[in-house]
């Protein structure tokens, strides 16, 4: 069957979801993840196509969409809903479909040629070279748009849908990941602190964690206690988390990433292999994945799951 092509003559053939698999040694933990993986992009599958959109913008959609992303967050948001609800309910469905939906528009804008000005992205074009930059533009702004309409349609009690959408617009927003996003392009070509890489990693990634987190808590009816925990939780591995994408992105090849290995120091980002060197980095992740670890130790041996991927985060290929 010869693959279709878009204006921009760009392969649009279908694309294999690959399964995620991570470096470790629990054939139930890799099950779990991929099982729910797989869950959240029949979820997305299933919003997508209820949605009355224009065609072109939908192909977009659904190619940025229902690509083979690693899903980490809104599994992260679907676990932490089990742990305090013993199961995933409606409103965790809906709550990891958005959360999948914000942070792909992140990553939708964060290739476009005036932000890290990317081609590649989930192991195929990204979105500006097989859709043109407009559509890019407006295909992350309906993602992003999209995920608080299905927050205040699908979720059913009011005080749910607020708190939920109040967590993820806080955390997308001005003061969380677009902060981030533009401290990060403001540190182009500086040398940077430390302090000050911690400030733009926390904002434009660890609090979209801390928000999946606090999302799925919330979703299943958890104490503040509960929701406290698991909000600290999720910032300390959203941390190590990008420290981890800032360590393979000296140390990976684009093959294994699915993204462009290396253009961190080629647009001269301010990383924390560049400020602190690879050896403390890998030792900072690891410290912080711990510490989320200690984090869960009241929730006993239900908590494992989160346990493991906290580990898993940092030690992952891709
Ligand atoms: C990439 O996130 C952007 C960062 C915050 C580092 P992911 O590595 O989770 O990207 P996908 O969703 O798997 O493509
Ligand atoms: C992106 O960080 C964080 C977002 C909020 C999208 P990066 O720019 O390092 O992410 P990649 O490496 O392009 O995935
Ligand atoms: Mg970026
Ligand atoms: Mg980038
Ligand atoms: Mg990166």
């Amino acid at each position: 069957m010869k693959a279709r092509r878009n204006r921009y003559n760009v392969k649009l053939g279908k694309f294999k979801i690959k399964n995620w698999k991570l470096k470790i040694e629990n054939q139930d933990f890799n099950t779990q993840l991929r099982r729910r993986a797989q869950f959240v992009t029949r979820t997305l599958q299933r919003l997508l196509a209820s949605q009355q959109i224009d065609s072109e913008l939908k192909e977009a959609l659904r190619y940025t969409l229902i690509s083979p992303g690693k899903r980490v967050r809104s599994v992260l948001a679907l676990w932490c809903c089990e742990l305090v609800s013993g199961e995933v309910n409606h409103n965790a469905e809906i709550a990891a479909a958005a959360i999948e939906m914000v942070h792909t528009y992140s990553l939708v804008h964060d290739d476009l040629p005036a932000m890290d000005d990317d081609d590649l992205r989930r192991g195929q074009p990204t979105c500006h070279k097989a859709f043109g930059e407009a559509t890019a533009i407006l295909t992350g702004d309906a993602l992003l748009t999209l995920a608080f309409e299905i927050l205040a349609k699908e979720i059913d009690e009011s005080a749910i849908a607020v708190g939920l959408i109040g967590e993820l617009a806080q955390a997308a927003g001005p003061a969380g990941m677009i902060a981030g996003q533009m401290a990060d392009l403001k540190a182009e070509n500086t040398e940077g602190t430390e302090q000050h890489l911690r400030i733009i990693h926390t904002n434009k990634t660890a609090k979209m964690f801390r928000c999946a987190a606090a999302m799925g808590a919330i979703a299943g009816g958890a104490d503040d206690n509960q929701l406290k925990r698991l909000c600290d939780y999720g910032l300390k591995i959203g941390l190590a988390f990008q420290i981890a994408d800032d360590i393979l992105d000296v140390c990976g090849s684009s093959e294994q990433l699915g993204k462009t290995a290396g253009k961190d120091a080629k647009a001269a980002k301010c990383t924390y292999p560049a400020v602190l060197g690879m050896e403390k980095s890998k030792q900072l992740a690891k410290e912080l994945a711990d510490e989320a670890v200690e984090v869960l130790e009241p929730f006993g041996a239900k908590a494992d799951l989160l346990r493991q991927l906290a580990m898993a985060l940092v030690e992952r290929t891709r």
